[in-house]
């Protein structure tokens, strides 16, 4: 029995989308932990990679554990085909990758995660491709940064860790106009707030590692192709050959024909099967973060130490109007507030009892970082800038716990700081 997956709303698709069982079948998705796919003829296995036939042929290129995780996230976003990675940055990689060539230019956000900046800008450059950063807030600044030799824009839905929101639809029409590609990082809102094909990304890439596990157990990634960009265009001869055989396929194919196969960053099938459990409980474990994130900013916002709180559910944050008008009247599980400096920022992160001081976000655990002094602690002044990162600025990830136990945890710590 198959289930019409598509048809179900979203709490029933996190939980079936994509599981196709038999009769007598698994109620999970099974871990086939192998390698390789043995064919009982050669030309059984020349049909598959010639593309005649469908299959597993070597768990790089795909795997069946994976390929239900694909196709759950898939139906998620309201895309035609998904391809799951090692991590989020080896989906980024990939994506962007298969798009631009030697000589090309990206238009990204500045507020990106420090991971994709880095990227794009230390290591990309060095293989001819130029990024030019621009406010993701302000479009005009976006419709004026294109030029003739851009070739995508690469925005993320919630900036981490300068928590704007940029206008998707807004953007995704002034990539439209200029015939390119809109990639959309949308780790931090998740298909729970705002489906990929809503927004009018053309493709869509995750961190499964953070909301989409929220158990902080796996690192993944994933990138979902919406299938709706005209990639036949001046701009992109090089997919000439997978539109015509692949048509709304076409960047997926080239994904895995090319970057994917080629720099090898696949997804484990044990993280596939674990990151679809994690995924089942998605659109609960959203409710409830953006639930007491909201407390947590209201607590915040008031406090007398606290100098300023970025969290776009405020009625006073400059993207509440966005944001609610994109996410459905929810914003997630992230904030970021200011302590008097640096100093203060250290003393209220050493005097959390419950919280937990990590470098990551979205896990079932309320996690907080001193970002400066971590994970951009390597980037000039003017880089932290440009991002956002203060140096008094502590990023929360707030977690699924009691909310009173989350607020009572603060309030003694930062009574510390
Ligand atoms: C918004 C965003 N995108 C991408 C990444 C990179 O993901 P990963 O750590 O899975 O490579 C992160 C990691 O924190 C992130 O926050």
């Amino acid at each position: 029995m198959t289930i019409k997956t598509p048809q179900l709303r979203f709490e029933s698709l996190v939980v079936h989308g994509g599981l196709e069982t038999g009769t007598c079948g698994p109620t999970t998705v099974p871990i086939i932990q192998s390698s390789a796919f043995a064919y009982g003829t050669a030309s059984a296995l020349e049909d598959v990679f010639r593309g005649r036939k469908t299959g597993p042929v070597y768990t790089r290129l795909g795997n069946p554990t994976t390929e239900a995780l694909e196709k759950r996230l898939a139906f998620l976003e309201g895309g035609v085909a998904a391809v799951a990675t090692a991590s989020g940055m080896a989906a980024i990689a990939t994506a962007v990758m298969s798009i631009i060539r030697s000589g090309d230019e990206i238009l990204a956000s500045a507020s990106l995660f420090g991971g994709t900046f880095s990227l794009f800008r230390d290591t990309l450059s060095n293989y001819g491709i130029t990024t030019r950063f621009v406010d993701p807030t302000d479009v005009a600044a976006i419709r004026g940064g294109v030029t003739d030799r851009t070739r995508l824009i690469f925005v993320e839905t919630i900036g981490n860790p300068r928590i704007d929101v940029p206008d998707i639809s807004a953007i995704a029409a002034a990539a439209q106009e200029a015939g390119i590609p809109l990639v959309v990082d949308a780790t931090i809102s998740t298909p729970c707030l705002a489906r990929g094909c809503d927004l009018g990304a053309d493709i869509i890439v995750h961190s499964t590692s953070k909301y989409i596990n929220g158990t902080g157990s796996t690192i993944g990634g994933v990138i979902i192709d919406m299938g709706r960009f005209g990639w036949r265009n001046d701009k992109f001869p090089h997919f000439a050959p997978f539109v015509k055989r692949y048509r709304e396929f076409a960047f997926t194919a080239r994904v895995r024909k090319l970057i994917h196969k080629d720099f090898g960053a696949c997804a484990a099938p044990m993280n596939s099967f674990l990151l679809t459990e994690g995924l089942e409980t998605l659109a609960l474990r959203m409710e409830k973060h953006c639930a007491n994130a909201i407390a947590l900013a209201h607590f915040l916002n008031g406090h007398p130490k606290v100098t300023w709180v970025r969290y776009p559910g405020l009625a006073e944050s400059p993207f509440h109007e966005v944001a609610a008008r994109q996410f459905g009247g929810r914003f997630s599980g992230l904030l970021a507030f200011g302590l008097a400096d640096r100093e203060g920022a250290f003393r209220f992160i050493d005097h959390l009892r419950m919280a937990k001081n990590a470098a990551n976000i979205g896990d079932a655990k309320t996690l907080v970082i001193h970002p400066a002094s971590t994970i951009y602690c390597d980037y000039e002044t003017e880089d932290k800038a440009l991002l956002g990162v203060a140096e008094e600025l502590v990023r929360v990830s707030v977690g699924i716990e009691h909310k009173d136990d989350i607020i009572e945890d603060f309030a003694q710590a930062l009574g510390e700081a």
